[in-house]
């Protein structure tokens, strides 16, 4: 599966930090995701937008996960951003998301992360950290493999 992955910090984009979730992203993983693109953004939403039409418009991934600029500070875009492409939301996989990362610390509920798809290709925000990054694609990667076969008419709507 073709994936993408975007940091969205103005501190990694501008080099002040060294991103570390891009690295975990690719991590948890594994070697069924095809990296076809890493991308170190600044918070800004036109230039998250612009990259996301190109990955998806172009069929470059199937998959995009963005990490980053999903809480209530200033700067924060990447949810509004991510809505404003996206053909419809994939509610349930945010809502998971978060449920589950509730559960782990009180302030995931200040994460205003979404999941979309455009085209054929499925987008999902996580949060910025790399410990969240690992305990929200614990959620997520169980559901991947039936939500891109789908997403390309793979499968009925078995389990
Ligand atoms: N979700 C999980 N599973 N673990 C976390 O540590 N951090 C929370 C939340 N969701 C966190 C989490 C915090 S502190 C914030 S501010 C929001 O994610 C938004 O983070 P972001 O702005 O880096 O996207």
């Amino acid at each position: 599966m073709k994936t993408a992955l975007i940091v969205l910090s103005d501190r990694a984009a501008s080099g002040e930090r060294p991103d570390a979730c891009i690295p975990a992203m690719r991590e948890l993983l594994g070697a069924q995701y095809e990296i076809v693109r890493e991308a170190v953004l600044p918070d800004d939403a036109g230039a998250l937008q612009a990259e996301l039409i190109d990955l998806c418009d172009s069929g470059a991934a199937s998959l995009v996960l963005t990490s980053g600029g999903t809480g209530i500070s200033p700067r924060d875009r990447t949810p509004q951003a991510t809505a404003a492409i996206v053909d419809y939301e994939v509610p349930g996989i945010a809502d998971a998301i978060r449920a589950a990362s509730i559960e782990i610390v009180p302030t995931a509920m200040l994460s205003r992360a979404i999941a979309g798809v455009r085209h054929r290709t499925l987008i999902v925000n996580l949060p910025g950290n790399p410990k969240a990054v690992s305990e929200t694609m614990s959620v997520l990667l169980p559901v991947l493999p039936h939500a891109l076969k789908q997403l390309n008419g793979e499968t009925d709507h078995g389990p």
